[in-house]
């Protein structure tokens, strides 16, 4: 891992975040890209936006990196270019919560501290047999504690991030691989055959299903993309004009499309039907081609040439319809 005893912390600040929700093996070539292009705060910090979401196109839950970027501008004017070492600052700071405090301060800073992610909650949750809900506050609050209990001191991170280690290859949330464990002796889960029911974790909701329709609306090798508000998912970034639809997609195209942004079309051929899983919602989004009969000047629409589609963020499903295109 190549954050792994890295001298600057602002290394392990990224891979941190790009870490949440996201697998080692994937992370690894984004960090080293990203790392090239922003070598240090001061140069995530001057970077443009469009820049940063199209450097995290493909990790997913973008607003980790706008707010990384919005932290790094914190720390290049307020800090000096340097992640503060004092934790309630750095608590402070975007997209830094508990967990990224204890990982900066236990693996760059060399603090005493302790920190849970999803791995060490599961780990922890089986080596004390923990029975209480492990996403309720009381059940946060054990395996906070016992994250903290057996802290060797001035080896927190090793610490942390072997059992980190440990949950992402032996400690595995389906069929631990117990016989392997280092730690299979001293399990009570293990001992008491609970590993397979630990943690436990209140049931998740059934996410909803939707569905889109997206136009690709094509004049003298420009497409017509819109950029998505600032805020909420994948917030700042392009996609191709599209509204949801009741049932049938290429009835309800038009209407739609007028209802959600103003923008008036006469749907064409079907260019391809792609799905996506978000955390809270799926999605499934018709394609069509389509001709423009009105379109209002918005400032978050914009006729980009099909050869320059790259330099704009997307997520996944827009991506996909962008190739299709293409070809
Ligand atoms: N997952 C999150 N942070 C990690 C780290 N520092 N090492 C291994 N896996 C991780």
């Amino acid at each position: 891992m190549p954050w792994r005893d890295h001298p600057d912390p602002y290394a392990v600040w990224v891979s941190e975040i790009m870490l949440q929700q996201t697998r080692v093996e994937t992370v690894i070539p984004y960090f080293e890209k990203w790392m090239k292009l922003f070598p240090d705060i001061p140069s995530l910090a001057n970077a443009s936006e469009r820049d940063v979401l199209n450097a995290w196109e493909g990790l997913g839950y973008y607003s980790r990196a706008r707010n990384l970027h919005k932290a790094a501008k914190i720390v290049a004017s307020n800090f000096n270019g340097q992640l503060p070492r004092d934790l309630t600052e750095l608590h402070a700071l975007p997209g830094i919560g508990r967990y990224t405090v204890g990982a900066i301060a236990s693996i760059s800073f060399k603090m005493d501290e302790p920190t849970l992610d999803g791995n060490l909650r599961r780990v922890f949750s089986r080596l004390h047999d923990v029975a209480e809900f492990a996403d309720s506050p009381a059940g946060e609050k054990i395996l906070w504690d016992l994250a903290a209990k057996n802290l060797p001191k001035g080896k927190a991170g090793d610490y942390n991030q072997a059992l980190m280690d440990l949950g992402a290859t032996i400690c595995l949330p389906k069929n631990p691989r117990c016989l392997l464990c280092p730690l299979m002796d001293m399990c009570k889960a293990r001992e008491n055959g609970t590993q397979e029911t630990r943690p436990v974790l209140k049931a998740k909701k059934q996410v909803p299903q939707y569905i889109h329709a997206a136009a690709v609306i094509v004049e003298r090798g420009r497409v017509l993309l819109s950029q998505r508000p600032a805020d909420g998912l994948l917030g700042g970034m392009w996609e191709f004009p599209n509204a949801r639809v009741v049932q049938d997609p290429a009835a309800e195209l038009a209407k739609a499309l007028r209802s959600a942004g103003r923008i008036q079309v006469k749907k064409g051929e079907a260019l391809g039907i792609i799905q996506h899983a978000y955390s809270h919602y799926k999605v499934t989004v018709h394609a069509f081609r389509c001709e423009s009969v009105s379109i209002p000047k918005d400032k978050n629409l914009k006729w980009v040439k099909i050869t320059e589609l790259e330099d704009y963020p997307m997520g996944k499903v827009d991506r996909q319809i962008a190739k299709i295109i293409k070809k």
